[in-house]
């Protein structure tokens, strides 16, 4: 399906080019992709060069005050560029553009568009507004949009792995995050339309899809009477092709069932690789968060993935200093971190989020000094875990999905275990696309070497 005859009240336009940057998470990349498409539409074609650029747009971050921090330096450039070129328009979308709205207009004078996460479709006639000299704006939320007839334009470089978007939104209102502020209520996609636009992706010859939410596991769909649940989404997408892989991010503890774990038990081509991000290994930490789980439940989830998929491999997420936060409640987070042997973790520093439960009810009181010594010793716990986690992989032999030329060496190449760890290998006759085993021989903590 396409968008076409959405346009049709607008007359006919030369041809535009358009420059997106995109900052923050991977669900703002395939929405970036939805606005290419979209724009397309309206004769709007990507352009990799700024300077040629008719429309300027920045699909921003609001998770932490670092990431809006970066785009708005970013708009500061941007206002040389439109000293040199008084015709570019440039346009603030994503997060950053729900939370802000109006403000980016007042602040920056060089924005003229602000569009929210749920508002794409309204970029033409926006458009319309800003050629004719006006400011454009609409921040709208709604509780049905989820671009599911819309095919994203791809901007992947490698054209073997992708992302298909599989429900928008949030209702979990952590304490800590902007997120159900800014991309509105949880909604969830057609199953017909998420099957249909990775079997086209199977056929384009991508070989790995990530199905993607703020809450992925909690993706739900009523057919009839009954009611889909994400993991028979997920065992429909494994049907499309045995050597078409399946990742999924992210997944809330609360809905990681065993119903889940035992189908992803049953694919080879699902990803024997879980994300579940813990953001504190305190139960009263957890409970000032809102996260709707103890620290006994997750420790019993993680041992239920350990029994359904030996040898998966577990990442997660972690916030340090969130509010009140003692030096108890620290240990025990680097205390599960060394029970659960994550392979791989984000760490961050907790940053208060205006209009959030935590910046309205608690105090930010963990001073800066101490969030930056414990975010250091996480950090640190961290690099060794994952060392070990490689290591472990040191003698055995992986099947790995090529991605592309290794950085380092026109000789090597670059590729994915199931569990998503980066493999660098010889060439060989190998080529983006193709499945290799690869044996390792050595490693660092965060790469592994084979051949
Ligand atoms: N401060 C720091 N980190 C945050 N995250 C979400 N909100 C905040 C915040 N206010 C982290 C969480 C989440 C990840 C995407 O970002 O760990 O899982
Ligand atoms: Fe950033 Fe969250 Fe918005 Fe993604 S959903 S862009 S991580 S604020």
């Amino acid at each position: 399906m396409s968008v076409n005859g959405l346009f049709s009240t607008f007359a006919p336009m030369p041809e535009h080019k358009l420059y997106i940057e995109t900052y923050g998470c991977q669900m703002n990349v395939v929405d970036s992709e939805v606005v290419a498409a979209i724009l397309q539409q309206y004769h709007y074609q990507l352009t990799e060069d700024i300077n040629e650029a008719d429309l300027v747009l920045v699909n921003t971050c609001s998770i932490r005050d670092n990431a809006e921090q970066r785009v708005k330096s970013r708009l500061r450039d941007f206002r040389k560029l439109k000293e040199q070129k008084r015709s570019v328009s440039i346009g603030v979308i994503g997060c950053m553009a729900e939370r802000l709205k109006e403000k980016l207009l007042e602040d920056e004078l060089i924005v003229d568009l602000v569009v929210g996460p749920d508002a794409y479709r309204k970029l033409p006639e926006l458009l319309q507004k800003v050629e004719s000299g006006q400011k454009g704006i609409n921040t709208i939320l709604s509780l049905k949009e989820t671009y599911d007839d819309i095919q994203p334009v791809r901007m992947d470089r490698n054209h073997v792995t992708s992302f298909v978007s599989i429900m928008r939104g949030c209702n979990n209102f952590c304490a800590y995050c902007v997120v159900p502020g800014t991309r509105g209520r949880e909604r969830s996609r057609d199953p017909e339309t998420i099957v249909m636009e990775a079997t086209e992706l199977f056929s384009k010859g991508y070989r790995e899809v990530t199905l993607l939410g703020q809450n992925v596991n909690s993706y739900h769909w009523n057919e009839g009477d009954s009611l889909l649940k994400f993991e028979k989404l997920l065992e429909r997408v494994a049907h499309i092709h045995p050597s078409f892989r399946v990742r999924f991010a992210t997944s809330h503890p609360k809905d990681m069932s065993d119903d889940l774990l035992k189908v992803i038990s049953q694919y080879p081509n699902l990803c024997k690789s879980i994300h579940l991000p813990v953001q504190s290994g305190s139960t009263t930490v957890l409970q000032r968060m809102k996260r709707r789980y103890t620290r006994e439940h997750y420790m019993e989830r993680i041992s239920a993935i350990r029994d359904y998929l030996p040898g998966a491999s577990i990442t997660t997420d972690i916030i340090t200093g969130f509010c009140g936060e003692s030096e108890e409640e620290h240990q025990q987070t680097l205390r599960l971190m060394e029970w659960a042997q994550y392979d791989f973790a984000y760490m961050f520093k907790y940053s208060e989020r205006p209009e959030t439960f935590a910046a309205e009810k608690l105090k930010d009181d963990v001073p800066e000094t101490v969030k930056t010594r414990r975010l250091n010793e996480i950090i640190e716990l961290q690099g060794k875990l994952s060392l070990e986690s490689k290591k472990r992989d040191v003698g055995q032999t992986f099947k790995v999905l090529v991605e592309g030329t290794s950085k380092k060496s026109e000789e090597q190449l670059y590729g994915r275990t199931s569990q998503n760890k980066v493999v660098v290998f010889p060439k060989n006759d190998l080529k983006p696309g193709d499945y290799t085993d690869v044996t390792i021989s050595a490693c660092t903590s965060a790469t592994l070497i084979g051949h």
